[in-house]
């Protein structure tokens, strides 16, 4: 199972959490771009996190929560150490133009989908992405609380990723710690995002393990 974390909410500061993330087992570091628009609050535009992650080397899961996407592909590009690159299917009214200009700049591609999102909607895009995301709360902060109502999502895609043969891993993001993770492993998911369960936690790698 992999593990991305996210640095969105954290006692200790932002650099500080960075470090540890980059220190530990982790798979990705989670980055959570927010323009104050697609969500509330305004979080890791590009040249924070070009500053931020100037020096790590661990892959980047850079989860979108923009609106007009598309604005922000062309300097995404020369981040380094990008694993993938996450938008929201609600983000834009088209959002296979999106992908095909993901898809030019040679990004890893993932469709995010809020916990109101059917996975029917996304269907049409999911032989052209490498991760499908699926909410479990609401986006827009950290220590909220997952809500069950997204498993069945997470099942069918297993589904129709097996009937198509696509290559997609299926993530989730929201309110994940032990018990959750327990649940979207039995649904089938690839991928666990977590903030506040590793960020609140005395030891980041003893957290992970029991995530995985
Ligand atoms: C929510 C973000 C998540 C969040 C996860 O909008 O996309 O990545 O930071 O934090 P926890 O695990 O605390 O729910
Ligand atoms: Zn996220």
């Amino acid at each position: 199972m992999k593990v991305a974390v996210s640095f969105l909410s954290s006692p200790k500061t932002r650099e500080e959490t960075i470090k540890l993330i980059e220190q530990s087992d982790a798979d990705y570091i989670h980055i959570d771009m927010m323009d104050g628009e697609f969500v509330e609050n305004t979080n890791c535009l590009v040249p924070e996190i070009k500053e931020l992650f100037k020096e790590t080397t661990k892959p980047l899961d850079l989860h979108m929560m923009v609106c007009s996407p598309n604005k922000y592909i062309k300097d995404i590009a020369k981040i380094k150490n990008l694993g993938y690159v996450t938008i929201h299917y609600e983000s834009h009214r088209r959002p296979i133009d999106v992908i095909n200009q993901m898809k030019h700049a040679n990004l890893k591609i993932g469709i995010a989908i809020n916990p109101d999102t059917k996975v029917s909607h996304i269907v049409p895009l999911l032989h052209l992405v490498d991760q499908v995301l699926v909410m479990s709360v609401v986006p827009g902060k950290g220590g909220q609380k997952f809500m069950e109502s997204i498993l069945y999502k997470i099942e069918s895609l297993k589904d129709i990723r097996e009937e198509n043969n696509f290559h997609y891993i299926i993530s989730v993001d929201g309110g994940i710690n032990e018990e959750t993770a327990k649940l979207v492993k039995d649904a089938g998911v690839d991928m666990l995002v977590s903030g506040s369960y590793i960020t609140y936690s005395n030891d980041y790698n003893e957290a992970i393990n029991n995530l995985r």
